[in-house]
């Protein structure tokens, strides 16, 4: 495989812009729209990167995007933001795993979850390191996940929990998430966050989305994003999946003034 990682280094640390998108109904849905947003991305490759941040583990990540024929990103943030990839290599970011590690206890963690009703682990192969996820299967009797974040303090568990599509719940170290992972990412790379264009649709985006980063919520955002509307620095795009990108590029004028006000 040719080794690109240096020139993605090089990217990364002449970036002036970044833009790291969720990549399932978000990046991916609308074939022209996401063909249209990788061209605009090619002619601003000089100053702008491109990574995605997903739920999806690694190989599952690069089989979507290869089935879609998305370049591969610059860096790749995936299992909810507990690990980071760089360049054509995947190089995995081992400082991200060491700074996450405190206080994660997935065996006690595992225990305590097992005792819940209504509530399955999902597959092992999305089960990770530092993400432990599961599904509810029975929705009326599984606790609410204010109720399972109660359960793991009472137990005096320290872990994060992040609701999707109404049936997801993943535990992640307190220091992991999406929106952690981008910020360390950034900081890394000397990127400003003002200059970070992030875009989402569902949970496990929103601590992504709040950051101080500039925010896209695609038009078929899942219903648990609209408490983000009142928020600033959040753009909702009327825009489908990348059109809804396309559209927040458009709005904050990203590859120009890049500008929150902007629109
Ligand atoms: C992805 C992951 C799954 C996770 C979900 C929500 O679908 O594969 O494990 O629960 O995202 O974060
Ligand atoms: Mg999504």
């Amino acid at each position: 495989m040719k080794c690109d990682f240096r020139n993605t280094d090089q990217r990364l640390a002449f970036a002036e812009r970044m833009l790291i998108s969720d990549i399932d109904n978000t990046l991916l849905g609308n074939r022209s729209a996401l063909d249209q947003l990788m061209r605009r991305l090619e002619t601003h490759r000089g100053v702008a990167g491109f990574g995605v941040a997903t739920g999806r583990y690694l190989e599952s990540a690069l089989d979507v995007l290869n089935e879609w024929s998305v370049p591969t990103p610059d860096v790749m943030i995936t299992s909810v933001g507990t690990e980071i990839y760089y360049g054509s290599d995947f190089v995995s970011d081992e400082g991200w795993a060491r700074h996450i590690d405190h206080r994660w206890e997935p065996e006690e963690l595992r225990k305590l979850m097992d005792e819940l009703p209504g509530l399955e682990p999902q597959p092992d192969t999305r089960q990770r390191e530092f993400k432990l996820s599961y599904q509810l299967v029975d929705p009326k009797a599984a606790p609410k996940p204010a109720e399972i974040r109660h359960r793991l303090s009472g137990a005096g568990l320290r872990a994060k929990l992040i609701f999707s599509h109404q049936k997801y719940v993943d535990l992640l170290p307190i220091r992991a998430c999406k929106g952690f992972a981008l910020r360390y990412f950034a900081e890394k790379w000397g990127i400003p966050l003002a200059q970070v264009l992030v875009a989402g649709d569902s949970g496990n985006d929103v601590d992504m989305i709040r950051g101080s980063s500039l925010a896209i919520v695609v038009g078929n955002h899942h219903s648990e994003l609209k408490t983000l509307k009142k928020l600033e620095r959040i753009y909702f795009a009327e825009g489908y999946y990348a059109r809804g990108i396309l559209e927040g590029i458009d709005h904050y004028d990203f590859f120009g003034r890049c500008d929150v006000n902007m629109g």
